[in-house]
């Protein structure tokens, strides 16, 4: 085949394979069968592969992933997103009908929708081509996720029909419980630790690194907002079904996912509709939203700082069900503190499996008066982990058994402490309790601290195992020929691992120390001591009160910092970790000065010449204080593009400084 036959065959294969992929995952009505699908696919990737010259960004072979993005870049929402009011009670919900409506002074048609439980996402179009994919971020900045959503196969690549020249549409990416029960089924069969549940699996599959796992994965989406294309039509109900026409998987009408009423009695009917029939939905709503139809009522309501007025949330009560508690397990962290876990007789909860719950500490088990072989209620609650919220005492026979907290750690058998005032049960031997040695490794070598690419969980269990390593300066020691006789690790994985080492030699002073894990030592208490005591000798000799002076630093985290330099262990792990080159000194960034100590500002909104987190390191490194709401000790707020008008307001009327942009580069440079 020559370049411009090629060139015709791929277009027309993509054309072709796009109109079957509609037609399977929106209209769940194929043409053509899986087998022939996957052949067409197959010869487009061959072609693509000769001829890459020809391969476009929306060719339906994206669908497969294989993009790798080794950094989500930050993107600025051209519209902020948003988030909603949300209400647990009906009565709010009619207050809220009858107020909407005599602000406008007018009729109203609302829209219910349903609340999808997964991640929003704003993604762009340009001249029918999906150009960008952003998560919600904190609602004006987001991630650039585009290669991971170009693999959900509701989503079109490129749109057909009559569509706007450049709009945004929102929706909601989610786990459909069918798929996630699958990849549980499948992570069970191969020991690896099931997932939680879908809206945070959903979440976390959007930022894998590699798009072909997120495209095996079988993400789903529905469409919530358009963005950009108001003229198209009047109302939120038409133009989301206009959008079916360009091409989008819309919640169908038909099966009750989105309707138009124009009075309180409808919206109530739709919000008791799915109270009840939730739980056979084949994915996880956490309530409805109630809309106004029409665009130019949206726009007399209008917005408050965080959410818009034309719409409410109404959330459902958690979920509850019955079960039978097992057996307690403890699990010892990597501080030693102990955490009981609850076996759970596994049972169907909100469509998924749910066999352990979190107990988080002694007393939660004593103010429960659990005992083993109790029914119990469970419930889902906005956690991770489901919990335990009561026993049925009807149901409670003689066989049950109260538990007894345990004395010693179930890991190394040392007698168990509580400290004063504190909640959690900690196992002391933190030189030599596996969990917490590991754990501490774990730790120092985790993305936010020494990031040390090509070692995980895994092989510090190896290696640990192995004896190769018992603390985190061990790990400078390592050679190659050690750690390639490890079961399971190639030539290529030990290079890494070696190299990965090697250059977290060049991280900064504030994360190794973060990485030490020093007991209440932070992220953000690390940068402050780093910054205030410049280098790891004079925070080891700092006295109470030089700890204490600095800022954010109190007694507890004090007499914790003071206590890790008294140990010898620790004393000489840092001197090794000294010897092998790490930084233990902060380096003093060029543009750094003591311009803003004593100032705290508030930034908010948008800004054109950095994002705002750059702002804020910006303050920080001149020695400003960031703060997130305004009070009267606000010395400035920098108020960016899209601030919202009640925090000017209040800015105003507490007396607070006003900057701009322009004006905050003006101080920064005088
Ligand atoms: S409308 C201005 N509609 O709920 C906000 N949001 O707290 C417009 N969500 O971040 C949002 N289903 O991720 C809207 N049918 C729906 C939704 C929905 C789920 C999520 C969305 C948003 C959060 C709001």
């Amino acid at each position: 085949m020559n370049k411009s036959e090629a060139k015709v065959e791929i277009e027309r294969l993509s054309s072709d394979l796009n109109r079957h992929n509609h037609r399977y995952y929106v209209e769940s009505n194929p043409e053509i069968s899986d087998y022939d699908f996957d052949m067409f696919l197959k010869q487009l990737q061959d072609l693509e592969s000769q001829f890459p010259e020809f391969a476009s960004d929306h060719s339906p072979t994206k669908r497969v992933g294989g993009d790798i993005t080794k950094k989500f870049d930050s993107v600025v929402h051209k519209y902020a997103m948003l988030s909603l009011s949300n209400s647990y009670s009906k009565d709010e919900i009619e207050e809220w009908v009858v107020r909407a409506k005599k602000f406008v002074e007018d009729d109203l048609e609302y829209v219910c929708e349903l609340k999808y439980d997964g991640v929003a996402i704003g993604i762009q179009y340009v001249d029918g081509k999906l150009v960008q994919a952003i998560t919600r971020g904190d609602g004006s900045q987001g991630e650039n996720v585009t290669s991971n959503v170009k693999t959900i196969r509701t989503i079109p690549l490129e749109l057909t029909n009559d569509y706007p020249k450049d709009f945004e549409i929102r929706g909601e990416i989610f786990f459909p419980l069918k798929n996630f029960n699958a990849l549980n089924e499948k992570r069970r069969e191969d020991g690896d630790p099931e997932f939680a549940n879908p809206r945070n699996t959903a979440s976390g599959t959007l930022k894998m690194h590699n798009s072909k796992v997120v495209a095996d994965r079988g993400l789903d989406c529905f469409l919530y907002g358009i963005y950009g294309a108001e003229n198209r039509a009047d109302g939120h109900f038409e133009l989301v079904n206009k959008a079916a026409d360009w091409g989008f998987k819309v919640p169908p009408s038909n099966e009750r996912y989105i309707e138009k009423t124009n009075s309180v009695e409808g919206v109530m009917d739709f919000i008791n509709y799915w109270d009840e029939k939730r739980k056979d939905l084949p994915f996880e709503i956490d309530g409805v939203v109630i809309k106004v139809n029409n665009y130019d009522q949206q726009e007399i309501l209008g917005f408050t700082a965080k959410s818009p007025r034309w719409a409410i949330a109404y959330k459902f009560k958690a979920e509850r069900v019955e079960t039978v508690l097992e057996e307690v397990r403890y699990q010892v962290g990597r501080t030693g503190s102990i955490t009981p876990v609850a076996n759970l007789t596994p049972v169907q909860l909100g469509g998924t499996t749910v066999k352990r719950a979190s107990l988080h500490n002694a007393d939660q088990i004593e103010k429960l008066d659990l005992h083993l072989g109790d029914t119990v209620y469970v419930e889902k609650g906005g956690e991770i982990i489901p919990k335990i919220v009561g026993v049925n005492l009807d149901a409670r026979t003689n066989a049950t058994v109260g538990i007894t907290y345990i004395h010693e750690c179930p890991e190394c058998s040392t007698e168990l402490v509580r400290h004063e005032g504190e909640v959690n049960h900690y196992c002391p031997n933190e030189l030599s309790c596996p969990p917490q040695v590991k754990g501490k490794i774990e730790h120092f070598i985790s993305r936010k601290a020494m990031n040390i690419d090509g070692l995980g969980a895994e092989t510090v269990d190896a290696l640990f195992a192995s004896e190769l390593i018992k603390n985190i300066a061990d790990l400078y020691t390592l050679t190659f020929d050690q750690v390639v006789e490890l079961e399971r690790m190639a030539d290529k994985s030990a290079n890494n691992l070696i190299a990965g080492v090697l250059a977290s030699k060049e991280i900064p002073f504030e994360r190794v120390l973060f990485g030490l894990g020093i007991r209440f030592v932070g992220e953000t208490v690390a940068k402050k001591l780093a910054k205030a005591l410049k280098n790891i000798d004079e925070l080891a000799k700092a006295d109470f009160e030089t700890l204490i002076a600095v800022d954010e630093i109190g007694d507890k985290i004090a007499m914790s910092i003071q206590a890790f330099f008294w140990e010898d262990r620790n004393k000489e792990v840092v001197r090794r970790l000294k010897e092998y080159g790490l930084k233990m000194e902060i380096v003093e960034k060029e543009g750094s000065s003591n311009k803003f100590e004593g100032s705290s500002f508030v930034v908010s909104g948008v800004f054109e010449t950095f994002s705002r987190n750059d702002l804020k390191a910006l303050i920080e490194s001149n020695g400003g204080k960031n703060v997130s709401s305004i009070s009267a000790k606000t010395s400035y707020v920098v108020a960016g593009d899209k601030m919202g008008p009640s925090k000017l307001q209040k800015a105003t009327d507490l007396g607070v400084k006003i900057l701009s942009e322009q004006e905050f580069i003006q101080l920064l440079n005088e």
